[in-house]
């Protein structure tokens, strides 16, 4: 029999708290996410709250939704926001040039976004226009939204029938600088940044401003270095970080017909998270060895070929098994790096790419990312427990990867919570856990497996792939052991 991967959970109480902002997600003006997504408008037939449809509120708040970014992406760095408050027949429209080219109303603006996020009990954290915006633009913003006294915005506001300001907290300065941001130099963009940093006011004083820097694409160490160097840390709430699982940017795949050579490679692509999570974070360590400024991962996830038939720049794509077991190894990286990284936003919400809710006209459906998502909520503001292990190995053909990825925490009502995923889609895993020092015993589990990698759910069949009770464990003698099938994500949870 296949010896059992022994799993060493510690309690630390130095350890980090799980920020619940690492659970965070994405809404970008782009195909079918807002516009048919979310927002289908006060007079759709379809239940919604001020224009938002009600099934979708239902099912984010059930993900303990911590926080949603908006309006981009590429979208923020063309997005005037004062063309889209006001009443909606003086709306000037946009042309979204870098999604399909399509023509938009601007009927979806502030008020409707930060709205949402009362609703939804999110913290909004809004992407300012640093590429074809100017820094007045975004400093009105931020008194539109935030400033309570006399100004010339917050009467706009009151005008607009909002009373009391919002407080949005996080404000991303531009968005890819280095690319659809305005094709900046690190040099410039740090610059830029400073100048933008110093004009957004915390009107209330509160200190609950983060300003969060446009950040580097994957393994652009440079970028990160560069702006770490000249930008100030009181200056710097938060660094970002973009990383796509794509297995080539010319031949990305079919998002639900794959071979297991293609998942081989979308999950090296998602298992890279850990080694450019660990290296941005020791250059910003260099600069801010008290690690104040936070890593804020805030687009990751699985990009493949749209949907045959959909509109190419609208990057809708399904959602399989595949991207279960990519959502759960990035969120353990995530949750192990904790320290650093304190915020991080899947791309995107509905309906664009690794979304985790998918919408057909009236109907909805949740994705196997969302069950992972509401699986892995338990680890939301807990304590980590750090692990140490040694994996084994996933092959295929002369490559490896590793097979298992494990993150655990322990909240504040004394339970512990155990993610683990089988990365290994032709071998079950056994592991063992030594849980008498964690000081819980009663042991239940949960499970997001199929029978195919590629199966998934359809307006048609909405359940196929959903949690289910796991039960192949035991504990003996204080050692807990468990048989992972493979490709699946499962949660212990001890009490
Ligand atoms: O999420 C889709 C796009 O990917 C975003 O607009 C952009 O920031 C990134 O390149």
């Amino acid at each position: 029999a296949q010896n059992a991967t022994v799993i060493n959970i510690d309690l630390d109480e130095k350890a980090p708290v799980i920020s619940k902002h690492i659970y965070g997600h994405f809404a970008e003006h782009l195909g079918r996410c807002i516009y048919d997504g979310f927002f289908v408008g006060d007079t759709s037939k379809i239940a919604n709250t001020n224009g938002v449809r009600n099934d979708i509120i239902e099912a984010l708040k059930k993900l303990k939704i911590p926080n949603l970014r908006w309006p981009g992406g590429c979208f923020a760095d063309t997005y005037h926001w004062k063309d889209g408050i006001g009443p909606l027949e003086d709306r000037p429209t946009i042309v979204n040039q870098w999604w399909g080219g399509v023509t938009e109303d601007n009927s979806f603006g502030t008020h409707d976004f930060l709205n949402m996020c009362e609703v939804l009990g999110a913290e909004p954290y809004l992407s300012g226009n640093v590429g074809s915006g100017t820094v007045q633009e975004l400093a009105d913003w931020v008194q539109y939204t935030n400033f309570g006294g006399i100004s010339p915005m917050s009467d706009l506001r009151k005008k607009n029938g909002r009373t009391e300001p919002w407080k949005v907290k996080y404000w991303g300065i531009g968005n890819e600088a280095w690319g659809c941001g305005g094709n900046m130099t690190a040099d410039y963009y740090a610059n830029e940044y400073r100048k933008y940093a110093t004009f957004i006011s915390d009107w209330e004083n509160t200190g609950g401003i983060v300003r969060i820097a446009s950040g580097a694409s994957s393994s652009d160490y440079n970028w990160t270095e560069t702006l770490m160097k000249n930008i100030p840390n009181n200056m710097l709430g938060g660094l970002a970080l973009h990383h796509y699982s794509v297995i080539d940017w010319k031949k990305k795949g079919d998002a639900v017909s794959f071979t297991e050579e293609q998942y081989f490679k979308t999950m090296t692509e998602a298992l890279k998270m850990e080694e450019l999570v660990t290296k941005h974070s020791a250059i910003m360590d260099n600069y801010d060895p008290k690690k104040k400024v936070d890593l804020v991962v805030d687009e990751w996830g699985g990009w493949y070929e749209v949907e045959k038939g959909s509109n190419p720049g609208f990057l809708y794509q399904q959602n399989t098994m595949r991207d279960a077991i990519l959502a759960g190894t990035t969120l353990n990286i995530f949750n192990n790096h904790a320290d650093r990284v304190r915020m991080a936003n899947l791309a995107q919400c509905v309906n664009v790419l690794q979304a985790v809710i998918l919408t057909d006209k009236a109907k909805m459906i949740l994705t196997p990312t969302y069950h992972v998502m509401q699986m892995y909520s338990v680890h939301q503001d807990a304590k980590l427990l750090p692990i140490t292990f040694e994996s084994p190995l996933y092959k295929f053909n002369n490559e490896s990867l590793p097979a298992i990825s494990v993150s655990a925490s322990k909240n504040k009502n004394g339970q512990v919570h155990v993610s683990i995923v089988n990365v290994d889609s032709n071998k079950e895993n056994k592991i063992e856990i030594d849980i008498v020092k964690l000081g819980v015993k009663n042991f239940t589990g949960t499970i997001l497996t199929s029978s195919k990698l590629q199966d998934h759910n359809t307006f048609d069949n909405p359940n196929k792939i959903k949690p289910t009770v796991f039960k192949a464990f035991q504990n003996k003698k204080g050692k807990l052991e468990i048989t992972l099938p493979p490709f699946s994500v499962v949660m212990m949870e001890g009490k």
